[in-house]
């Protein structure tokens, strides 16, 4: 089964050349997997909650999830607009992503507060990573593609760990 499509590179006129575009297009892919990935898990925990604070964490897993689907689509189309392929089906991202698989025992809002939290910790640190490899390969864009996530996804994880304070 083909898994990848990175070695299809098309032309574009940004110039940075195409040995460069072809590393940073690997990195990007790599986030968009984990993002993805953590998207749908968001979702598990969405549907999945239970107990006294369900309606809040219900709203707020759902508010998480939202963010991560904008951010996957920011890292979609920058691989497209480097002229690279978006790894973005079920399968592909089930075979990249860097993050373990979901607490699937989760019940009570803690339970799901802390499966939450240590993969968004996970992205978020690999996030920041991204943002000195973007700058080392000479992409500042980018960088700054990764740091407005970054931000976003360090604010999330302080709304998830506010729950476990107490
Ligand atoms: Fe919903």
């Amino acid at each position: 089964m083909l898994i990848e499509a990175e070695a299809t590179m098309f032309k574009t006129s940004i110039d940075i050349s195409e040995k460069r575009r072809v590393e940073i297009i690997a990195l990007l892919n790599a986030r968009l997997a984990d993002t993805l990935d953590l998207k749908l898990q968001t979702k598990h925990a969405h549907w999945n909650v239970k107990g006294p604070q369900f309606q809040q964490l219900h709203e707020l897993f759902d508010q998480i999830a939202a963010r991560l689907e904008a951010a996957s689509d920011t890292i979609a189309e920058r691989v497209t607009a480097l002229g690279g392929t978006a790894n973005g089906t079920t399968r592909q991202v089930a075979v990249a992503s860097n993050l373990a698989e979901y607490d699937l025992l989760a019940v009570s809002g803690a339970e799901h507060v802390k499966a939450l939290t240590s993969r968004l910790a996970k992205l978020a640190a690999a996030v920041r990573a991204a943002i000195d490899e973007s700058n080392r390969l000479g992409d500042m864009s980018t960088a700054d593609l990764f740091t407005e996530i970054s931000r976003a996804a360090d604010k999330d994880l302080w709304f998830l760990e506010s729950h476990l304070v107490g």
